[in-house]
């Protein structure tokens, strides 16, 4: 059974992942703001994409480029004729919807009326503003909609300065702005979001064998990190789903509380948008084959997925709820790595002896991992708020402690308990909440997601 979506948004106000934005000026509802929690799981699961993506290969190379770009990018890139949606509004309520998402495109989802809506029109979703002091056309500055355009228009900046040669990606985490008609799910649809986006630059004749490759790589990333292959399928655009720019798309979808939709796209995005910005600019963005002695437009397959997002679809997948002593415990089975506490460590009393060897643990742990000490309420409710934000381990230091050196370590998933010494704990943890080796290496071998695969 999916997780039930307002338990869910629920837990992630109720124990500080996500807030909404503004909300005591009674909320934007464009976006979110990510508290303690929610920051710590969302720059955990970054971390991991940056990870897999550039740590761990040495054919992908890093970038943070500019929010705001020249608007000539834009205009090259085709967003400004192209990046739209189809608007309906409802002659009755005067409500605005984005027609391809309406169950029933005859009848408006707000009043019920069926036959009010006016014909649609292409509503462009790039934010605009001016530059400088002076309002006018001259100085109109989108947000960029996509973090991609900055890697296009860098791209022989970094071919030149990182010496890169065929295939090779350049990588970018960052904010992507979109006036959507109708943003809504939680932090699903959003009007600021957060993207990270890969362009892998290769021969046009290999663009196939890498788009086929992308897809199981990014499709494998999300089981590596414990998503349930249940929730997961690789679905290939129709053709006229697909972007202005794209000969082919395949979506990495998750299963959320409402059905399948897209978590990540992978895209062939052939040589568009290097040619686009040479003609644009003039420069000369081919890339020149030493040994070859070619001249070309690389191929480009993009995989590109939502930070935030992904956030809430592990958010999702981990929530689950159990029988235990006839009460129900909920627990975030999250894998380690994104869990946003690693270890809580925990007194079993407010004695100021207990205390000082909690201090003393805290303080050992905490250059190595996110720690929490937790010195309220009886022990069994601390457990359950460690379990409910995904803590894999809670360290418990009781009287016994005092005389043996000895503490509890308490599993998150299994309940179960293990008497270690004090100065143990640090090597009981460090494997286990290590990424597992057979599943640290980005490339390899990859368990096949056509099983996964569907149709629309
Ligand atoms: N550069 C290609 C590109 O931007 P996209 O499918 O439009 O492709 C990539 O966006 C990913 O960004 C999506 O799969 C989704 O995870 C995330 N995303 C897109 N629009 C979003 C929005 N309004 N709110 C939250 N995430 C969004």
């Amino acid at each position: 059974m999916p997780a039930d979506f307002d338990t869910i948004v629920t837990l992630a106000k109720k124990r500080g992942f996500v807030f909404p934005s503004s909300e005591i000026y009674g909320g934007l509802r464009s976006a979110y703001d990510y508290g303690p929690l929610g920051v710590a799981m969302l720059r955990n699961i970054k971390d991991q994409w940056w990870r897999s993506m550039v740590t761990m290969r040495d054919d992908i190379v890093g970038l943070d480029s500019a929010v705001i770009q020249s608007p000539r990018v834009w205009e090259a890139s085709g967003h400004v004729a192209s990046f739209t949606d189809p608007l309906v509004e409802c002659t009755n309520c005067h409500a605005r919807h984005r027609l391809d998402k309406l169950d029933d495109p005859d009848r408006c989802p707000t009043c019920g009326k069926s036959g009010t809506f006016t014909e649609p029109k292409q509503f462009n979703l790039m934010f605009r503003t001016h530059m400088g002091p002076v309002e006018g056309a001259g100085n109109l500055v989108y947000l960029r909609p996509e973090t991609a355009q900055g890697i296009f228009i860098n791209f022989e900046n970094v071919r030149r300065t990182s010496r890169m040669k065929l295939p090779f990606g350049i990588a970018q985490i960052g904010k992507a702005f979109r006036n959507e008609i109708t943003p809504g799910q939680f932090v699903f649809r959003t009007r600021e979001f957060e993207q990270m986006e890969m362009e892998y630059f290769c021969r046009p004749e290999e663009a196939d064998d890498w788009y086929r490759t992308w897809q199981e790589e990014r499709y494998r990333w999300y089981l590596d990190l414990g998503m349930r292959v249940d929730n997961l399928r690789l679905r290939a655009h129709e053709a006229d789903e697909l972007s202005h720019y794209s000969s082919g798309t395949a979506d990495i979808e998750y299963r959320f509380p409402w059905g399948w939709d897209e978590l990540e796209g992978i895209a062939n995005r052939t040589d568009f948008d290097l040619r686009a910005h040479a003609a644009a600019t003039g420069k000369d963005l081919m890339y020149f084959d030493q040994e070859t002695g070619e001249r070309f437009y690389p191929y480009v397959i993009e995989p590109a997925a939502g930070a935030t997002r992904t956030t809430f679809a592990f958010l999702i997948d981990a929530y689950h709820e159990e029988e235990v002593d006839g009460e129900t415990r909920t627990v975030l089975r999250l894998d380690p790595r994104l869990s946003p506490i690693k270890v809580a460590v925990l007194p079993l009393s407010k004695k100021d002896e207990l205390i000082a060897v909690v201090d003393r643990i805290a303080a050992e742990l905490r250059p190595r991992w996110d720690v929490e000490v937790d010195i309220t309420q009886a022990i069994g409710r601390r457990y359950r708020r460690q379990d409910e934000v995904g803590t894999p381990f809670c360290v418990t230091v009781d009287f016994d402690s005092l005389e043996d050196g000895q503490v509890t370590v308490r599993h998150r998933d299994t309940m179960a308990q293990d008497r270690i010494p004090i100065d143990e704990v640090v090597g009981y943890l460090s494997p286990r909440l290590a990424a597992p080796s057979s599943l640290s290496l980005p490339t390899g071998s990859s368990p096949s997601p056509s099983g996964g695969v569907a149709s629309k």
